[in-house]
């Protein structure tokens, strides 16, 4: 399972990528947004942050011949960026000619079953399940999770689930659970689910134990 940072902040990926763990990160215009500057020198910085990870950057056009000549300036910025196009209807003519045409795609805002169907038959890379803004209008948002996973699996499509809008480490836990090929995670979920009182507890009981023994250098 890849973990991705749901940032645009640089020095939280800095710090997050000595790890090892993560596999790429996930963009939107409101994280570009919220860091501020010019969005393509943070994405080049993201990108040589993670030279193998998968940066996902999210197209800002409307119209859908834009949003094609916009897709594809977009992936021309490296080879590991993959183009966020949201799961609009009017997109799905140019989504399966970006597909044909080569153009690694992250399909976004998707929230159903039949959306995600419809993505995996035009054959987008990763499809991402918004999870939490399901749950802000009071729907369980991480059943559609599995719902995608039995649908991809029994037709054998190769899209992959990239849960996104994690808003909480249950989310992850489930995304999970749930067989998703990435969870994209922001950093504050991170924090938490990788922090344990019981590990932090166990580390102080076994050095004040190992004190006792008064040894200075060992072994
Ligand atoms: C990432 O690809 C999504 O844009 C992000 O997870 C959305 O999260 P939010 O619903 O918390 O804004």
């Amino acid at each position: 399972m890849k973990i991705f940072l749901d940032t645009a902040n640089v020095e939280d990926i800095k710090k997050w990528a000595v790890t090892g763990l993560i596999d790429g990160v996930t963009t939107n215009p409101s994280h570009l947004s919220k860091t501020g500057g010019d969005p393509k020198q943070v994405i080049a910085q993201i990108s040589s942050i993670l030279p193998n990870g998968e940066i996902s950057v999210e197209i800002t056009e409307k119209d859908p011949d834009a949003v094609y000549k916009q897709a594809k300036e977009i992936a021309q910025l490296g080879n590991n960026i993959l183009v966020k196009v949201p799961c609009h209807k009017e997109y799905y003519p140019i989504i399966k000619r970006l597909v044909d045409e080569g153009v690694q795609l992250n399909i976004t805002l998707v929230f159903t079953l039949i959306q995600g169907l419809m993505m995996c038959k035009l054959g987008a890379r990763y499809i991402s399940p918004f999870v939490g803004r399901w749950d802000d209008i009071d729907v369980e948002g991480v059943e559609v999770l599995s719902k995608l996973r039995a649908m991809i699996n029994g037709y054998g499509f190769k899209t992959h689930i990239l849960a996104a809008s994690i808003r909480h480490v249950r989310h992850f836990h489930y995304a999970i659970l749930a067989g998703a090929n990435v969870a994209t995670v922001p950093i504050t979920v991170l924090e938490k689910a990788t922090t344990h009182v019981l590990t932090d507890q166990g580390i102080e009981k076994f050095d004040a134990d190992w004190q006792k023994l008064g040894i200075k250098q060992f072994p």
